[in-house]
C-alpha cells in the first residue's frame, strides 16, 4: 500500500491530465504555450509587476526561458501554472500558479501576475478564486496559502475579497533587488471555503 501522500500526489497528478482549462466569465484559465511570449512580455518586462516579486523585470529572452521552463514542466507531467486568457480576445493577461505543493498536508501557495494594462478591472480576483476553488473542489487541497509584500496594496485587496485571512507574518522571508524584506501569509481552507 502506498503512503497516502504519495496516493494523494499520483490522484493529484491525474486530475491534471489532461491540463485543467479553467473558465470563469470573463476568463479561461488554459496551459502556457511558446506563442503567449508576447502578451506576457507585457507583464514580465515591467518593473511595476515584477516590484513585490523576487524575479524580474524580464527582457524577451528571460521571458522566452521563463516558458520553455514552464512546458518542460508540462511535458514531464508536473506543471501547475496557468495562463490567464481574456475570453473576448484571447489576450493573455498575465499567470497564475501553485507553488510548494505540499502532499502531505494537502496545501499549495497560489501566486498571480498580470499585465498592468488590465489592471482594476477585477482580472486578478475572478483568475485567483477560480484556482482557489478548483484547487480546493476539484485538486482536493485542504488549505491554499498566498504571501504577499505587506506594501503591496493591491494583492492584499485581492486575497481580501476572495475570503483569505491572515494567518501569520514571516519576517525577512524573501529577498527584493538585494533587500531583504518581511511579507504577510495569508490562508483559506477548505472548510472556510465550502
Ligand atoms: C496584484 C494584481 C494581480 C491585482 O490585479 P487586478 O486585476 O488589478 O486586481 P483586481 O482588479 O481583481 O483587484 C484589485 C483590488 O485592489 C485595489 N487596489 C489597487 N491598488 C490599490 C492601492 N494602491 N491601495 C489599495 N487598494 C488598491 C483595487 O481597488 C481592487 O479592489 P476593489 O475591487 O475593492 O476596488 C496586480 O496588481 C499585479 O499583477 N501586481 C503585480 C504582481 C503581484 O504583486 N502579484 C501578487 C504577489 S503576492
Amino acid at each position: 500500500m502506498p503512503k497516502p501522500e504519495k496516493q494523494f500526489e499520483r490522484d493529484f497528478y491525474r486530475l491534471m491530465d489532461p491540463y485543467p482549462v479553467i473558465e470563469t466569465p470573463r476568463l479561461r484559465l488554459r496551459r502556457v504555450f511558446r506563442a503567449d511570449v508576447d502578451d506576457l512580455l507585457e507583464a514580465t518586462s515591467d518593473p511595476r509587476v515584477s516590484k513585490y516579486e523576487p524575479w524580474g523585470p524580464y527582457d524577451r529572452e528571460e521571458t522566452v526561458q521563463m516558458l520553455e521552463n514552464i512546458i518542460a514542466q508540462l511535458e514531464s507531467g508536473l506543471c501547475t501554472e496557468w495562463a490567464v486568457e481574456r475570453k473576448e480576445d484571447a489576450k493573455v493577461l498575465g499567470l497564475v500558479h501553485l507553488n510548494k505543493v505540499d502532499f502531505f498536508h494537502r496545501s499549495a501557495e497560489i501566486g498571480y501576475w498580470l499585465s498592468r494594462k488590465c489592471w482594476g478591472r477585477g482580472y486578478a480576483t475572478e483568475g485567483v478564486r477560480a484556482l482557489t476553488e478548483y484547487a480546493i473542489k476539484t485538486l482536493r487541497m485542504d488549505e491554499i496559502i498566498a504571501v504577499c509584500h505587506p506594501e503591496n496594496a493591491a494583492s492584499l485587496r485581492v486575497l481580501e475579497k476572495i475570503g483569505m485571512k491572515h494567518q501569520k507574518d514571516l519576517p525577512r522571508y524573501i529577498s527584493l533587488r538585494g533587500k531583504t524584506a518581511d511579507c504577510l501569509q495569508y490562508h483559506i481552507t477548505r472548510w472556510d471555503f465550502m
